[in-house]
């Protein structure tokens, strides 16, 4: 989808995703695993930042990127307001190239929002814009969707796609917001 699709979703308010608080499963992964070594982080597609947020909060370096205009304007508009420090960039996580790839990245629905076609740009992307050794950190909507966006996945497909360039060190069913329960897995795989 294109950056006028994305940026009329804001302009319109038409964005059913938007929950006003971030992916449970981020807050928890974080408050769960205090030991992590912090780091820059990047959160491709990340609307009005709420993920961007925790990992801020938490001390890492986070940037927060979306190719909407408008979603980077709030993001950081809220960022101020909470008086945390993010960078918001906007940019194709897809198409775009790193100054400086990152120690982490974040994916929470934008695997999902993207074209079917685009999802081998999507591992490019990722492999491009981490460290050697970085770390992906990854909610994926197991939704069973083809007339998207969201469109769906299934672990067997994330599996074929990922585990030729990533480790995967871990996976779970993370608390989701009410009206995902159940219909998510996290993912932690580290670059080979
Ligand atoms: C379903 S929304 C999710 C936003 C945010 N992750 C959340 O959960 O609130 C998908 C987001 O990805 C952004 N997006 C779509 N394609 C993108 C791309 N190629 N590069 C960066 N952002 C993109 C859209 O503008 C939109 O903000």
């Amino acid at each position: 989808m294109s950056e006028c699709y994305w940026e009329e979703r804001y302009q319109t308010g038409d964005m059913p995703w938007e929950k006003g608080e971030p992916s449970p499963g981020v807050v928890d992964f974080i408050a769960d695993n205090p030991e992590l070594p912090r780091g820059t982080v990047l959160v491709p597609g990340c609307g009005t930042g709420h993920d961007v947020r925790v990992w801020a909060k938490a001390g890492f370096q986070a940037t927060g990127m979306d190719l909407a205009p408008s979603a980077m304007r709030l993001a950081h508009e809220r960022t101020v307001a909470a008086n945390l420090k993010a960078e918001f960039v906007q940019g194709d996580f897809l198409r775009d190239t790193p100054k400086q790839p990152f120690d982490w990245l974040f994916e929470h629905t934008l695997f999902c929002a993207i074209q079917l076609e685009e999802r081998n740009l999507y591992v490019e992307a990722v492999k491009r814009w981490l460290k050697p050794s970085g770390n992906f950190v990854a909610v994926f909507y197991m939704i069973d969707e083809k007339d998207g966006p969201p469109f769906g996945t299934k672990r067997d497909e994330l599996v074929k796609r990922f585990s030729p360039h990533f480790d995967l060190v871990k996976e779970w069913v993370p608390r989701s917001y009410p009206n995902r329960t159940g219909l998510e897995l996290m993912m932690w795989w580290r670059r080979k």
